[in-house]
């Protein structure tokens, strides 16, 4: 029980911390900033940081700078791990009835993929059961948007991307641009799940709390067309692992999808040969929202 006195004293020292932000000139700052102060005063006092507790949480946070790089960003794998990221891309893409849900971007993502035609294989020898991927760009109302960008990334079945090599392969990842009436395909791996990077301070805080790093296993898309919202997003694979325990809590009802396995000896859609070995399959018809829309 704190004493009123000394109750008094910590709500004197909040407000005086508020009112160094009244005069902010940007109304949106200083609503950040007040709403801020007064989240983070509230958290101190709740659970009454002690002054060790204080330095543990400056060392994770100079830790997870001294970290970071061009290619590897701590803090925004911190904002995943909390559901920050997840809770901003919540509140920024409202999606309009029947519009693809929006799910994280990781780190994963690298600009200049290569580019390849429809029915390519996007594997680029990444390891993994070969899967065809096929669907459609829509609009909410059906209307297929020919020549959408797709760009498309994977790990192969270790879990790892091909940027997480030393030999600067380029496997599993590509862009392709869909057809006159919006269709799609290519060949990929069957998703495998994986840790994120947990060798540093946000890994450590995951088993401090007995959390898992695995990400259900998944397949990235960015879809991109004039005059629609930029979709950024992922498939799961049904019945797949970590489904309710995605580290990152991206996983969506509306992204999960059916991966159908084929016998080696039942034939391909595009009549590619793959030797006699068994196949997946998924379809994944994706529909955009108009840029206007909020
Ligand atoms: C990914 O799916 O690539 C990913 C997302 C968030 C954190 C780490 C990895
Ligand atoms: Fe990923």
């Amino acid at each position: 029980m704190i004493e009123f006195a000394q109750a008094d004293r910590e709500e004197r020292l909040q407000s005086w911390v508020s009112a160094s932000f009244a005069d902010t000139p940007d109304p949106r700052l200083r609503e950040v900033m007040l709403s801020l102060t007064r989240h983070l005063h509230v958290f101190l006092r709740e659970v009454r940081l002690t002054e060790a507790e204080w330095e543990a949480g400056i060392a994770f946070l100079t830790e997870a700078g001294h970290l970071t790089t061009p290619v590897r960003q701590e803090f925004v794998l911190l904002s995943d791990v909390l559901g920050a990221s997840m809770q901003t891309i919540t509140m920024s893409n409202e999606p309009r009835a029947g519009a693809t849900e929006s799910t994280v971007l990781g780190p994963f993502f690298v600009e200049g993929s290569p580019l390849v035609a429809l029915g390519s294989d996007i594997s680029g020898g990444a390891a993994g059961q070969p899967c065809w991927v096929e669907g459609t760009v829509t609009d909410t109302d059906g209307k297929p948007v020919p020549g959408a960008r797709l760009e498309v990334w994977e790990s192969d079945e270790t879990g790892r991307y091909d940027v997480q090599y030393e030999d600067r392969r380029i496997a599993g990842r590509a862009h392709l641009f869909c057809d006159d009436e919006g269709r799609y395909s290519f060949w990929g791996v069957k998703p495998s799940p994986y840790p994120i990077p947990d060798d540093g301070p946000v890994g450590r805080m995951l088993r401090a709390v007995g959390r898992s790093p695995m990400r259900a296993a998944h397949l990235h898309f960015m879809v991109t067309a004039e005059g629609y919202r930029r979709l950024v997003t992922h498939i799961f694979v049904r019945g797949g692992e970590y489904l309710r325990t995605d580290t990152v809590f991206g996983v969506r009802e509306s992204l999960i999808k059916e991966f159908l396995e084929h016998e080696g000896t039942q034939p391909t859609p595009d009549g590619r040969d793959l030797g006699g070995r068994a196949w997946a399959s998924v379809r994944f018809d994706i529909a955009l929202t108009p840029a206007w829309d909020r």
